[in-house]
């Protein structure tokens, strides 16, 4: 197999001086992003995997890495450079990029690694860094200190302190050359935590997570996330994260889901000298292979057995292609998963193909900080775990925010279907994310100050219900108005008035999911959250005929009905005019209940704002628009994910609404308990003014401020410094991510007001 000589691709154009080292976000899914760091040798798209290039040793060349494989990065050594004297004066004279012939981004390491494994090493702590810079290196890496699973905590502290001290004389010594911090701190969660923030002080363009090598060697995978966990929430949000020495593709979907941008391997030549094949699943051995696990590009035309037959470097190299291939592959994977949003449930099965790696998730799906399970449960995972609960003795709670981090970023309601993967499924971030966002808003309508003791609870077959149940839901407006009816769905109740929002009318999954009849103690929870604890629940099973019927015998038969003095309200029709007035009620309840929940509005300021409201409705009698009773347009519900759209007219008259004061900075922390606040403000300066009221996207850079329960996706409404209205938008992101980038688009406008 020789090398590439098929075609060269063109050599990277530099960015702009100004944006060199700055990081933007394209797409995001959750905590997983997809992003472009600007450097001299080009945008590096993220995730990306840096392949480890050991100068002495080049299985695969650089070049044929640019060419053939379009990568647009890579990682050497800059300690094995310095220490040679034939590359060192290479690298000196032409520059890194002439010596191992690459046109792309090229990031270089201090040689922290060697002293891991040599015990020391001679340079010191500013001068690897200016021997980087001097050789033009895109990416430098200061002199860390290693610290070991094995060490203990006070060895640890040390390593974390001397690590934190180097880094100001390190950040002067690179200058103006993009420089790596990384986090140290064994396999304590505070120490990690203190490494992140003391490291993000300082001015470095990119934080790798260290000393995860003897970790991830050990498949210590729960430890992995951990450290992820301890670490990334507490470093700026607009520097990339790099995991060190992460090059198994297996790792790829869980750590890109917790926040992980570049990756580098060593793996795919390392393996490929032992015969052993990468793949998403784990490693295998070509020694007993008759099939490719994954037939990649390099091997097409050859079998394992043609393979084992080969020259053993040409083998070698092969191999070392494969692996690549099969890593980029991955990496693909996730990336288009991250643009279908679909990167946690990539996640998810993957966490399947290894014990570890399934000890690992289920950590981070079902521990403490996950409290949708129930106690029982709950003890019964943790019991073994004597990391977990000496965690919770330590440091209770702690964990909860780690996973509040997660699901605070993750966009609710979404479009698509929600495929059933067993019990995972629930805990599914953005799932949690949107039974969370109902317990908190949604509460059951209070007429004249009463609530009512009865709640119908309708279950056994998928949506939609809407044409099943509109006849009846206007019989029961009429008959007994304020009677809540809720729908079962495999995630939790969903009440009938937001009977179209995803998640929970999406789940796509066998039948029996549906038919499954509500659990009483399980439902009696649910009802607790919205302060229906306490009600009659009354079931009605919507598969098979005459609904209707069945419904309303269950609430005579309940006594519901009783009061009705006619002589059987099962046999009356409503007349037009009765059915009118239901109908219009239930859509006022529809499109209320929904700014409730979607804009956080307060359901008080709502029913009054809807009061004489009208809608107009398509032939399927759903709601198009809703109108105030001058007429002005403020919202139209969404038909794709069951969302609420607002007009220009709505974000005046909600903006009118305010009585927050002007958020003029960041509260830095992002959080999601300002129940009923209103949409988030964000507030703009005076440059970007006139183009957002032209209805031009809001750029990170420009933003004064924001209310700190922003969150992706969300209704947002922009403000100028005097806190008039000039437009509103999606948001992209969260407040810390608008307090820190300074490229990308912060909000999507969806209209400005000129
Ligand atoms: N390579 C693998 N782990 C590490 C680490 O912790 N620090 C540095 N500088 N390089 C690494």
């Amino acid at each position: 197999m020789g090398a590439w000589t098929d075609g060269r691709r063109d050599d990277p154009v530099p960015c702009r001086e100004v944006d060199i080292g700055l990081f933007e976000i394209t797409i995001r899914d959750g905590r997983g992003r997809l992003g472009r760091l600007h450097t001299e040798h080009g945008i590096l798209e993220t995730p990306a995997l840096l392949p480890v290039i050991n100068p002495n040793i080049r299985t695969i060349e650089p070049r044929e890495m640019w060419d053939r494989y379009g990568i647009g990065a890579l990682i050497t050594n800059s300690y094995i450079i310095w220490k040679h004297e034939g590359l060192k004066n290479v690298a000196t004279s032409d520059g890194v990029h002439k010596l191992l012939d690459y046109p792309g981004v090229i990031m270089t390491d201090s040689g922290t690694f060697q002293a891991y494994v040599y015990g020391d090493v001679e340079v010191g702590v500013e001068e690897i860094v200016e021997f980087q810079r001097s050789i033009g290196v895109d990416i430098a890496t200061m002199l860390d200190v290693f610290s070991r699973p094995d060490m203990t905590e006070e060895q640890v502290a040390k390593c974390v302190q001397e690590t934190i001290e180097r880094a100001p004389a390190s950040v002067v010594a690179a200058g103006t050359t993009m420089l790596n911090g990384p986090i140290q701190g064994g396999l304590f969660k505070h120490l990690r935590t203190q490494s992140a923030q003391g490291m993000g002080e300082f001015d470095f363009a990119i934080h790798p997570i260290g000393g995860i090598v003897p970790v991830m060697e050990r498949h210590l995978y729960k430890d992995y996330a951990k450290i992820m966990l301890a670490s990334i929430p507490h470093l700026p949000p607009n520097r990339p994260v790099h995991m060190f020495g992460c090059g198994h593709p297996m790792l790829f979907p869980m750590s890109i889901a917790l926040g992980a941008d570049l990756f580098d391997s060593a793996a795919y030549a390392l393996f490929a000298r032992d015969g052993r094949l990468l793949t998403p699943w784990g490693t295998q051995k070509i020694a007993t292979l008759v099939e490719w696990p994954e037939r990649m590009p390099c091997v097409a035309h050859l079998t394992p057995v043609e393979v084992r037959e080969m020259e053993k470097d040409d083998r070698i190299a092969l191999l070392a292609r494969y692996n690549l291939e099969v890593t980029l592959a991955e990496l693909d994977r996730c990336k288009q998963a991250i643009r279908d949003g679909t990167l946690w449930r990539l996640a998810e099965r993957r966490s399947h193909q290894h014990p570890a790696l399934r000890e690992a998730f289920l950590w981070l799906s079902t521990s403490p900080h996950n409290k949708k399970l129930d106690l029982q449960l709950l003890e019964e995972l943790v019991l073994d775990d004597r990391d977990a609960a000496k965690d919770r003795e330590a440091n209770p709670g702690k964990w909860e925010n780690a996973w509040d981090w997660i699901v605070n970023s993750q966009e609710s309601p979404r479009k698509g279907g929600e495929p059933w993967g067993g019990e995972d499924t629930i805990s599914r971030p953005h799932i949690h994310a949107a039974q969370l966002a109902l317990k908190q808003h949604w509460r059951p309508q209070n007429r004249d100050g009463k609530g009512r003791e009865e709640v119908l609870i309708a279950y056994g077959t998928s949506g939609p219900w809407r044409e099943r149940l509109s006849d009846l839901m206007a019989r029961l407006e009429h008959h007994c108005p304020g009677l809540e009816v809720m729908i079962q769905t495999p995630i939790g109740l969903l009440p009938y008035s937001l009977e179209d929002l995803n998640p929970f009318t999406h789940i796509d999954g066998p039948q029996w999911l549906w038919r499954r009849r509500p659990n009483p103690l399980k439902v009696r929870e649910e009802l607790k959250h919205y302060g229906m604890g306490e009600r009659r629940v009354i079931l009605v099973d919507l598969l098979g005929d005459g609904i209707q019927s069945r419904a309303l015998d269950a609430l005579f038969e309940a006594g519901v009905l009783d009061s009705v003095s006619d002589s059987d309200v099962r046999l009356q029709s409503l007349d037009k005019e009765q059915r009118d007035e239901a109908k219009l009620r239930l859509q006022r309840r529809h499109v209320a209940d929904k700014m409730v929940l979607l804009l956080n509005l307060k359901r008080e300021v709502v029913n009054t704002m809807l009061k004489d409201s009208t809608f107009v409705v398509n032939r399927l009698g759903r709601v198009k628009n809703a109108l105030l009773s001058n007429g002005t347009h403020i919202v139209s519900p969404r038909l794709t994910d069951g969302g609420l759209s607002i007009t220009n007219g709505g974000a005046l008259e909600i903006h009118a609404l305010r009585t927050n004061s002007l958020p003029l900075g960041f509260e830095g922390n992002e959080k999601q308990s300002s129940v009923s606040q209103g949409p988030a403000w964000v507030v703009i300066n005076d440059d970007a003014e006139p183009f957002v009221r032209q209805g031009r996207n809001v750029f990170h850079g420009f933003i004064l401020g924001c209310d700190s329960w922003i969150s992706p996706g969300k209704t947002c409404l922009l403000v100028n410094r005097k806190g008039e209205l000039i437009g509103h938008g999606l948001s992209q992101c969260t407040s810390s991510d608008m307090q820190y980038f300074r490229k990308g688009v912060a909000v999507k406008t969806r209209g400005g007001i000129e």
